[in-house]
């Protein structure tokens, strides 16, 4: 029998955060898949910063969405069917499925995940994009020696709350930023770090100063704006600026500049941008280690579930908020 399908469609272009307005709720049946193509029950939707990037008039590193199209997203499903010779019925898969119950794609498109001793959420947690982002970004663009300063923006979230843990096992000084006491002490207690800086109730410049007394040779950098202006003016001879992200632009009219780039100058540092696919060839060298260092206590991660596809809007603005606690999921139907 065909299933109904329940799907979240761009209406409308946001000017700032992300509105009920700019979504609209269809229901119909899911096509059956042609050759070569699966239909896939999804289970796990991830809530993704870069959903909105997505949502603008303008292509980024991938195509900008058509107003009227399903909303793009990551997600996690099983094949229900399959005409595509590389998956069968049960087939846990990963890949581009959208912020829909039900998505019929190319099965070339999608990941066949392995079967791991975790739950498929954990592909969001911990492995997958996020996982990804955090341990290539600080590795092959962070490039970190023993004993050097890492300084993590949005560290209480999920690339965030990973990376500082993976600077804690290279034997980093580790200084998180995050909004919020809560958070802050999450940082530290949680995640190991060996400070955290509330950007939102402290002195950022004084913090870092006190915090960093030897200067930050690492900036992993979520959020730009003025966290990332402040956070350059400490950094030292040939540091490393990681370009992860640039949260707190994504939903300005007109982006901030960063003032201070002449600190890239003065101190030979370098800084890079990264998108995650670029790494996924490697994808196997990190995975092994991380699940390796999870299953031995020293890598955890937090979920942040929010249930039903319904509130996929609400949970996306939960990011510009700052209001969730980790990485922000959708449970879309039962594991
Ligand atoms: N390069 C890549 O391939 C790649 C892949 C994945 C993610 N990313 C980037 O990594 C960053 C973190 O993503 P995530 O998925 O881990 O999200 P997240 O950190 O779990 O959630 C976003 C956090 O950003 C902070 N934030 C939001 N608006 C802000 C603002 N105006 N000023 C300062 N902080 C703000 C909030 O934390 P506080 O409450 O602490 O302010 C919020 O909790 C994003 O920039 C994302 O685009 C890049």
């Amino acid at each position: 029998m065909t299933p109904v399908n329940g799907a979240w469609h761009l209406a409308a272009r946001p000017a700032g955060i992300p509105q009920d307005s700019d979504f609209e709720w269809r229901e119909g049946s899911a096509p059956a898949p042609a050759d070569g193509q699966v239909l896939v029950r999804v289970e796990w939707l991830s809530i993704d910063p870069t959903n909105r990037v997505w949502m603008n008039d303008a292509d980024s590193y991938m195509p900008k969405l058509e107003l009227g199209s399903v909303m793009r997203g990551i997600a996690i499903g099983r094949v229900e069917e399959s005409r595509y010779k590389g998956l069968a019925p049960g087939d846990a898969v990963q890949g581009l499925l959208g912020w829909q119950k039900y998505a019929v794609v190319n099965g070339a498109s999608v990941t066949k995940l392995p079967s791991l001793p975790l739950p498929l959420s954990a592909h969001f947690g911990l492995l997958g994009h996020i996982g990804l982002t955090a341990y290539f970004g600080l590795t092959d663009i962070g490039k970190p020696k023993v004993g050097e300063t890492l300084v993590v923006s949005a560290a209480a979230g999920a690339v965030g709350s990973l990376v500082v843990q993976l600077g804690k096992i290279m034997q980093l000084r580790v200084v998180g930023i995050a909004g919020g006491p809560e958070k802050c002490s999450r940082v530290v207690e949680e995640f190991g770090a060996d400070a955290c800086i509330d950007y939102k109730s402290e002195d950022l410049r004084e913090a870092l100063r006190r915090n960093c007394p030897s200067g930050i040779d690492i900036d992993f950098e979520n959020v730009g704006g003025r966290v990332m202006e402040v956070v350059l003016e400490r950094i030292n001879l040939r540091a490393r600026v990681v370009l992860c992200g640039m949260v707190s632009q994504y939903n300005a009219q007109r982006p901030e500049g960063v003032r201070g780039i002449e600190r890239i100058l003065v101190q030979r540092a370098r800084m890079e941008g990264f998108i995650v696919s670029d790494y996924l060839p490697r994808a196997a060298e990190a995975l092994k280690q991380m699940i390796d260092w999870h299953l031995a206590g020293r890598l955890k991660y937090k979920l942040d579930v929010v249930d039903g596809l319904e509130y996929a809007p609400q949970a996306l603005r939960r990011l510009f908020e700052g209001t969730n606690q980790g990485k922000v999921v959708v449970r879309v139907s039962e594991e």
